[in-house]
């Protein structure tokens, strides 16, 4: 990943989840996470459109990750006596309405930020659950969410860098889901204002927006700061990005199926060619 561990953790400073007092709240917070990992089924569009043979494969390993975390939440549920509910809104919104309409938008949006902001709240949640069952759960299916994420800062960066156009169009889109992460914040801690961890959850927000910059930052999609944009620059992004994915349904599908180009792709090659000199 771009980012490591420690630049995706937040200090707590010993603030802790009870499971047994707190049984509600972690119910809430759980069912965000089975709602995502259920939208893992989402990888297979992904996989009839994935650019190269490398990528289909990576998909198809992703979604069997995805499906077993669908039972890693649900054996979770069970060891804390909850059960789950339906998502809130802007998850359902960042996780399954604004999924991404073309390949570059799918890594960008759901697997480098959104993977990404699923990758934070999970090490913030290893870090403040006094439930050892619970965190030995969340800690196998974090190096499987760490590489999710890193295959789609990798091809995020490799769309930025192949145009500007692009680029911007990959930020504009980003400001959005920044926008809308930020609705969420304020309704989660209004379920428990004076909770030593919810409580936190302006603060938690600012640092999930300073990793998701970093991230942008080093994926070459921004150059200075979220800060720098100006509220002219910002608008015309975010409203460019949204005007082209909404014309985009007007034109003809950007990638060929790998059935229609397996022959010339390049790990077809590199495997045909292993061992020779
Ligand atoms: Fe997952
Ligand atoms: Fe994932």
């Amino acid at each position: 990943m771009l980012l490591n561990r420690a630049e995706m953790s937040f200090d707590w400073q010993g603030a802790r989840f009870d499971p047994e007092r707190d049984r509600e709240l972690l119910a809430f917070i759980f069912s965000q996470f089975l709602y995502g990992e259920v939208t893992g089924v989402q990888v297979g569009h992904w996989l009839r459109r994935a650019p190269d043979l490398e990528s289909a494969i990576f998909l198809a390993r992703q979604a069997t990750e995805e499906m077993a975390h669908v039972r890693s939440f649900l054996e979770i549920f069970r060891q804390i006596g909850a059960r789950p509910e339906a998502p809130h809104r802007v998850v359902r919104f960042l996780a399954t309405d604004f999924m991404g309409g073309s390949f570059a938008e799918h890594t960008c949006l759901e697997m480098a930020l959104g993977e990404g902001f699923v990758l934070m709240v999970m090490y913030a949640l290893i870090d403040t659950i006094d439930h050892a069952g619970v965190v030995r759960i969340l800690e196998v299916a974090a190096p499987q969410e760490e590489r999710h994420v890193a295959f789609g800062e990798e091809h995020t960066a490799r769309a930025a860098l192949a145009s500007a156009a692009a680029r911007d169009h990959l930020l504009g889109l980003s400001l959005v889901s920044l926008l809308s992460l930020a609705k969420i914040a304020p309704q989660v801690r209004r379920l428990a204002p004076n909770h030593p961890v919810i409580g936190r959850m302006p603060e938690f927000l600012a640092a999930t927006v300073r990793s998701s910059e970093l991230r942008l930052q080093r994926m070459g999609l921004l150059s200075g700061s979220l800060a720098d944009l100006s509220p002219g620059r910002r608008s015309w992004l975010i409203l460019g990005a949204m005007a082209r994915r909404n014309l985009r349904r007007f034109l003809p599908q950007e990638t060929q199926p790998l059935t229609g180009n397996y022959l010339s792709d390049p790990m077809v090659q590199r495997l045909l060619d292993a061992g020779r000199s």
